[in-house]
């Protein structure tokens, strides 16, 4: 596995534009199967996450091929409805394909989804609303066994916001029949883009961006041509890159609105961020300073994702800054590695106090999970020194070219296999 070396201290200066979103594109993939025809998807991030879902639909029959940057997928020749474990355990987005399969197919066959290490992370709520829709569950020693002859419109209620169940259910209901109506649905732009694409093949889906998502069924579904949304998270990475390093940068093919939280943040940290139509410019020439407490919550609340890189950009800032992660029990593996780099964090259960240091320096550090991963860089990137990140699989995941990007950006890091 890869190593990225990272000589810091360097500010950043430049222009980059931003990659497709990782987290539209893997749904967009298991929703492309519901056409049962050619879906063009523009602007697909090349990842590990999107290879390892082209794996699984060429794994149940269809034909994929990169043509630069789009993935066209061809469902008509679909010929089996189930996914091995060995591809369900590369991520967490696998288990998307089962609300996409049960309403080609009327069945599924899976076993539980991998993904990032974050603590339990359990697909009930995923279940519960596929079973509303009238589909018979079973767990055979791991094995999810869904039939549904018929899936009915219903009424689905989500005990909490879930991603990735708003999704499985928005892809299911398109495949039943009568309205379903999605009540305390996630609202992440990604949701949003899901529904421009699901209705791009034909569907009849409105309400992503709110709480209530309507799935009207009727008419036959067919290919498309769909680009995914710049990816928020990829983007703030960026962003918590300059502001960690210093400098000024501008980053092209961004949607500086759904990123409102963490720009609040960064602005009060001392950043000057500017915002036109589809890019943002943030400049960072003065210490940081401690900002009031980040708590996560859903969107458009500050994200989780945003947690680690926006912590490793505060570790020189001057004074105490408060994090409350309240969507994953476990997601401050990358503190330990921050610690080595002569950070000073404190954490207790869903807290970690962050008190501001004079310097970093550079260490051997270990990413664990992909955000912790390129928060790990985004402080090696402010170290005084050499830093080297193992475990740049994680990385990969979700990010296209971060060495190169940053590069191009002025900074000294190179990533070697
Ligand atoms: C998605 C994102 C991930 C992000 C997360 C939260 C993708 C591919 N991944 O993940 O990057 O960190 O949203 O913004 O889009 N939960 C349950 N039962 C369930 C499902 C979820 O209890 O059946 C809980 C989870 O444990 C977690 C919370 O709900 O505490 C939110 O998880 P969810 O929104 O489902 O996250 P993902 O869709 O997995």
């Amino acid at each position: 596995m890869g190593i990225i070396t990272i000589q810091g201290s360097t500010p950043l200066r430049g222009e980059t534009v931003i990659q497709g979103a990782k987290n539209s594109a893997l749904p967009i993939l298991a929703a492309s199967l519901l056409s049962g025809d050619v879906c063009r998807i523009e602007g697909c991030p090349h990842l590990s996450d999107v290879d390892s879902a082209a794996d699984i639909l060429r794994y149940l029959g269809c034909t994929v091929v990169w043509e630069d940057d789009d993935l066209l997928v061809d469902s008509r020749t679909l010929t089996r409805c189930d996914i091995p474990q060995s591809l369900m355990r590369r991520m967490r987005s696998s288990v998307i394909f089962l609300g996409a399969i049960l309403a080609r197919c009327g069945w599924a066959e899976l076993s539980y989804p991998g993904g990032c290490e974050l603590g339990p992370r359990p697909i009930d709520l995923h279940l519960s609303a596929l079973r509303a829709l009238g589909a018979d569950i079973s767990d055979a020693g791991g094995t999810l066994r869904c039939r549904a002859a018929h899936l009915r419109g219903c009424q689905i209620v989500l005990a909490t916001p879930s991603v990735g169940a708003t999704e499985n259910a928005m892809l299911a209901a398109c495949g039943a029949e009568g309205d379903t109506v999605i009540c305390n649905a996630a609202r992440e732009p990604e949701i949003a883009d899901l529904q421009e694409f699901l209705c791009a093949m034909g569907a009849q889906v409105r309400g992503a961006g709110g709480s209530v998502i309507t799935v009207s069924p009727g008419r036959a579904l067919h290919g498309c041509a769909h680009r995914v949304i710049p990816d928020r998270i990829v983007t703030a990475t960026y962003l918590c890159a300059a502001a960690a390093a210093g400098g000024d940068i501008t980053l092209r093919n961004t949607e500086h609105r759904q990123l409102a939280a963490v720009t609040t943040a960064l602005r009060q940290a001392g950043c000057r961020v500017d915002c036109g139509a589809d890019y943002i410019r943030l400049t960072r020439t003065e210490p940081l300073r401690a900002v009031p407490p980040v708590q996560t919550t859903p969107y458009p609340g500050f994200p989780t994702d945003c947690q680690a890189i926006f912590m490793a950009a505060l570790l020189q800032s001057r004074g105490t800054t408060v994090f409350v992660e309240n969507i994953f029990q476990s997601r401050y593996r990358h503190v330990p590695e921050l610690i080595r780099m002569g950070a000073d964090i404190r954490t207790e259960g869903r807290v970690a106090v962050v008190c501001g240091v004079e310097r970093l320096h550079g260490a051997e550090v270990v990413a664990t999970d992909l955000r912790g991963g390129a928060a790990l860089v985004t402080a090696g990137l402010a170290a005084e020194g050499i830093t080297t990140v193992q475990g740049v699989g994680h990385i990969h995941r979700g990010y296209e070219e971060l060495p190169a990007h940053l590069r191009a950006l002025g900074a000294h890091i190179t990533e070697e296999n």
